[in-house]
């Protein structure tokens, strides 16, 4: 496939091939801890649309789905802190189990607050799914309970991570050039 983006990028992390591999089994995960439970999947967005997209598919349990965006980051490639919902719950989710789905698990400032916020909202269970976690820059106490890959503290981009919004269409993860975002 032709690609305006591939010059951007300065090394592969996770291939395709690796990241279908590795999303499958999540979901067989998933599968054998929620059937018959009726679980609510919950995306993050932006960052989580490509990842939601497959792993609910690749979980087939009766389930629904349901988003929620907020941003911390501003265009800044590090956490403001500071977590904004910027579109809110469209259901009631008073005793419902969430599968909260992330893309990527790095201060732990969302996680952390968006945890406490679904509690407050009444779910009676939350399994926190991130396909990449960042342990290098955790400040917040907070684990996944499931995560695909372990990365490196590098800026990483692709599978719907963005760098400024854009290289979300990636289709692998891949680790941006330095003077791509250089000044920033
Ligand atoms: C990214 C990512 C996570 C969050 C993780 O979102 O999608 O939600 O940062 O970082 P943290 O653990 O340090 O909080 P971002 O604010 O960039 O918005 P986006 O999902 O629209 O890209």
């Amino acid at each position: 496939m032709r690609s305006e983006m591939e010059n951007d990028i300065l090394k592969v992390l996770v291939t395709e091939e690796e990241l279908k591999t590795r999303v499958d089994q999540l979901g067989e995960i998933l599968f054998e801890k929620f059937q018959g439970k009726n679980p609510l999947f919950l995306g993050v967005l932006k960052g989580s649309f490509v990842f939601m997209a497959d792993l609910v598919r690749a979980c087939q349990v009766k389930s629904d789905v349901e988003f929620i965006a907020v941003s911390s980051y501003q265009n800044a490639t590090v956490s403001s802190g500071r977590v904004q919902i910027t579109r809110d719950l469209q259901q009631d989710i008073t005793g419902r189990h969430l599968i909260i789905v992330e893309d990527i698990l790095d201060s732990g400032n969302t996680l952390a607050f968006l945890k406490e916020y679904f509690l407050a909202k009444g779910a009676s269970s939350i399994t926190l799914v991130t396909l990449l976690d960042k342990p290098s820059r955790r400040t917040k106490h907070i684990t996944a309970d499931l995560a695909g890959f372990t990365v490196p503290d590098e800026f990483v981009v692709g599978y719907g991570l963005d760098y400024a919004q854009q290289y979300r269409n990636i289709p692998y993860i891949g680790v941006l050039k330095p003077e791509v975002y250089a000044g920033n």
